[in-house]
């Protein structure tokens, strides 16, 4: 009786311990082809000095339950974020923004530096196989061209996609998708392991077309603006002693 009981249980055990196996290495699996079936895409809306990158990601429907997803931007030094502008967006968006390190808004672009952001994005419930993120950028004050051109291009990178799942850490991965640590969630409070998704088909920068000032036209503008406020006192003045003012 005793010996019966052990065995089955023994045998409940090991049985449970299979099942448990094969289940995670199933889910694994299949999560293997949200990978390839994952899609990035990158537009930039708006005219001018403002504007806003809008990113589009779209995976399996049924992946959205479990997968974490992180948009990882690399921005040229011409453009900034407004961290105010992000504080205040935050409520009225389903996505989260850590930036990599402070921003001065003020700085020319030939002074600033590049920047780093990680977008944690949500799934919606009426859209679970596509995301939207749409960040809003600024260009940075660009020094007067000498060289004739009227126009600066600054390329926009799209952004790398990253994946994790809470359940699968295992993620079975194979090239030429690569692992790399970044920080969980927008608090960054602790570092997770992601997998960088490859595309075959890398969307191409966006390019943003600005116009600059005409640095040969300084001393000339400067010279006018000088010579016109001199006349204008000169005509007030005479103004104000001929009609006894002062
Ligand atoms: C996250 O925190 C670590 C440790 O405090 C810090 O070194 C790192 O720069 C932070 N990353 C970002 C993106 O802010």
């Amino acid at each position: 009786m005793y010996l019966t009981l052990s065995y089955q249980s023994v045998l409940t055990i090991l049985l449970t311990c299979h099942y448990l196996t094969v289940k995670g290495e199933n889910s694994c699996a299949a999560r293997k082809q949200w990978l390839q079936s994952t899609a990035i895409s990158q537009q930039i809306k708006n005219k001018g000095f403002h504007r806003e990158v809008e990113t589009t990601v779209e995976v399996q429907p049924g992946a959205s339950r479990e997968v974490r997803v992180l948009l990882l931007h690399t921005w040229p030094s011409g453009v900034y974020v407004d961290p105010y502008q992000l504080a205040f967006l935050s409520d009225a968006v389903d996505w989260q923004i850590l930036v990599d390190s402070a921003i001065d808004l003020e700085m020319p672009a030939h002074k600033a530096s590049g920047f780093v952001t990680y977008v944690y994005p949500a799934f919606s419930e009426q859209n679970p196989g596509m995301l939207k993120v749409r960040i809003p950028i600024h260009v940075r004050y660009h020094q007067p061209s000498f060289g004739g051109e009227t126009f600066q291009s600054i390329a926009i990178e799209p952004p790398k996609l990253l994946l994790r799942t809470e359940e699968c850490s295992q993620l079975d991965y194979s090239e030429p998708h690569t692992v790399t640590e970044a920080p969980c969630n927008a608090d960054n409070t602790s570092m997770c392991l992601w997998i960088q998704v490859q595309h075959k088909q890398r969307p191409s920068d966006e390019t943003l077309r600005l116009p600059v000032g005409d640095g040969s036209l300084v001393a000339p503008v400067c010279a006018a603006t000088l010579a016109v406020t001199m006349i204008c006192c000169l005509v007030l003045s005479k103004y104000m002693w001929k009609h006894r003012i002062v």
